[in-house]
């Protein structure tokens, strides 16, 4: 059973009028040169940002960007994501350089009414990611009040995200989290039936944990990306160059029994879009079968699988989907991805999307609007999905029994 919000705080229960609020936020979008290329999370963290500015609040907000080496690395910069907060809040966002010191104190105490501060990127300090309890108070030592809207850095135990709450008494999550939390919720406790898992990606290997939890819990798994080929691989087919992961072999070929020993369904592909190379786009061809010739790797799955996976998917009640069914990036490979996308988009039943990846895929497709819900974080949703305890969430918990 999913563990959930129980124990946790939520924004709106906190008194935040006139009290310094840390709100973690994962701002972590892309930026080229400057210009934001993904805003999702940034608009996915505006409700609780918004709420706690009607309420009253001072807000410090702070995020992480990339995996910068030293404070050096200026393409790290929270500047365009200042700049972009402003605009969507109409508010002066406050960019204050030095993460590390608490000389924002006199700004605080002088704050003016539409004005909030943003730190910059946290990780340009090395105790960040070192879950420094010394940077930590640097924080508290001006905070009143701590939240948590960073779902998708829950999973790491950082300094912004694990040692601040275990110093500021008050504490709880946003709007974001509570949200993402119910909807995988939804995937876990009573799913509406027929409920299927489609995974895709590269590797079996990052997906064994969620398909061990979902085995008991999901009616069938729908397998597509480069997983797929250790599958075949292992029912015996013929799979050319596609990537295998061969140690996983022996997994994949219990697994299969496991699925079928419990009368669930398992859809693999039955054709593919195959080429000599993965920049080999001229060459890209489509199988007549299942079976790929020496010289050739699948790079998507093929007509015959999308009609028979969206088949399915059309009479599925929830739907989890993570990972792409092919090179989606490159448009030769990128036919099966978006018709899952187009298969869930018709469906009206519970379909939840993992981030990263996936979310980029169901954006790509031009279905995202049509999904139930696409998480902003990809390893923290997969954890969470997972069984894994998510640093950020249980330290919240911990503190409000204590
Ligand atoms: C993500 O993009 O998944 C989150 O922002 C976490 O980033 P990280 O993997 O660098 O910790």
């Amino acid at each position: 059973m999913a563990t959930g919000l129980k124990g946790i705080k939520s924004v709106r229960d906190l008194e935040v009028t006139e009290k310094v609020v840390f709100l973690r936020l994962d701002l972590n979008v892309p930026i080229v040169d400057g210009i934001i290329g993904d805003e999702t999370r940034i608009l996915a963290s505006l409700p609780t940002i918004q709420f706690l500015k009607e309420k009253g609040a001072k807000i410090v907000m702070c995020s992480h960007l990339g995996r910068p080496k030293s404070k050096e690395d200026k393409e790290y910069s929270l500047e365009p994501i200042a700049k972009r907060l402003s605009e969507l809040l109409k508010a002066e966002v406050v960019l204050w350089d030095d993460v590390a010191s608490d000389g924002v104190k006199s700004l605080l105490h002088n704050m003016k009414k539409n004005q909030l501060v943003l730190l910059e990127n946290v990780r340009f300090e090395a105790g960040e990611t070192k879950d420094s309890e010394e940077l930590a108070q640097v924080w508290a030592s001006y905070s009143d009040i701590y939240v948590n809207d960073a779902f998708g850095a829950s999973h790491r135990a950082h300094s912004s995200i694990h040692a601040l709450p275990k110093l500021l008494k008050t504490n709880g999550i946003g709007f974001l989290i509570e949200k993402e939390i119910n909807m995988l919720d939804s995937l876990l406790d009573n799913p509406k039936r027929p409920y299927l898992a489609v995974l895709g990606g590269a590797k079996v290997s990052d997906k064994i944990a969620v398909i061990e939890k979902l085995l008991d819990i999901v009616d069938g798994f729908i397998i597509g990306g480069a997983m797929a080929y250790t599958f075949l691989k292992a029912k015996g087919h013929a799979v050319g160059k596609s990537l295998v992961e061969s140690d996983k072999l022996n997994y994949a070929r219990q697994m299969i029994e496991r699925i079928e020993a419990r009368n669930k369904t398992l859809l693999l592909p039955v054709d593919h879009v195959v080429s000599t190379g993965i920049s080999d786009t001229k060459a890209a061809r489509t199988t007549a079968e299942v079976n790929i010739s020496e010289n050739e790797l699948g790079l998507d799955i093929g007509p015959k699988t999308i009609k028979l996976y969206s088949t399915a998917l059309h009479e599925a009640a929830t739907v989890f989907w993570n990972g792409p069914m092919g090179v989606f990036e490159t448009p030769e490979f990128s036919k099966g991805t978006f018709a899952i996308a187009k298969a869930l988009a018709e469906n009206s039943g519970n379909k939840i999307v993992g981030g990263g990846d996936s979310a980029a895929a169901a954006e790509a497709s031009g279905f995202a609007a049509q999904m139930t819900h696409i998480s902003t974080g990809g390893g923290a949703s997969l954890e969470y999905l997972q069984g894994d305890k998510l640093p950020g969430l249980e330290i919240l918990r911990t503190k409000v029994r204590t």
